[in-house]
């Protein structure tokens, strides 16, 4: 009987991390439109640094969620770089996730208050930049 029990929840446990998606931003912020449009040379530049030193370590250089960090974590990254996954994300989805965090994952807010800290602009910036850098 334990161990049916045990299994049982062994199985759910396997179920749900297999399940787990990254949810949905409320209408207000699909709805959202990124300010910034162009980022010229010097500007991509600082992002892209900005990215490496912040993001890269679970979302990887090359925006594919293999970051050194991803391998030690249970919910992985979100990987930008899948084709058609860009295309198929609001920049305001994305704005949301970076300033609340994903909760029950490591992905935490970065906005302005935490301990990252980014402005505003900053992560409108990033997600310019992730979305140049990494559509598929
Ligand atoms: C410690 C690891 C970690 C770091 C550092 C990190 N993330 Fe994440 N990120 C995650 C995880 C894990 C998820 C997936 C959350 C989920 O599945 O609910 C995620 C999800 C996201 C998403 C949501 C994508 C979508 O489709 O909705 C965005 C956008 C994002 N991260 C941007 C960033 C940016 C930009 C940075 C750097 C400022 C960053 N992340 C730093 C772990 C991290």
């Amino acid at each position: 009987m334990k161990i049916i029990i045990i299994l049982g929840i062994f199985l759910t446990s396997i179920a749900n991390a297999g399940e787990h998606q990254i949810p949905t931003a409320p209408q207000k912020y699909l709805d959202m439109q990124n300010p910034i449009v162009k980022m010229d040379e010097q500007l991509l530049k600082i992002t892209s640094r900005l990215y490496k030193r912040k993001c890269s370590k679970c979302h990887g250089k090359k925006g594919d969620g293999k970051g050194y960090h991803a391998e030690n974590i249970e919910i992985k990254p979100a990987a930008f770089s899948i084709p058609d996954y860009m295309l198929n994300r609001k920049d305001g989805q994305l704005f949301w996730i970076m300033m609340n965090g994903s909760d029950d994952t490591e992905m935490v807010s970065v906005g302005p208050g935490t301990d990252i800290g980014l402005s505003e602009q900053q992560m409108w910036e990033l997600i310019t930049y992730l979305r140049k850098e990494f559509t598929k």
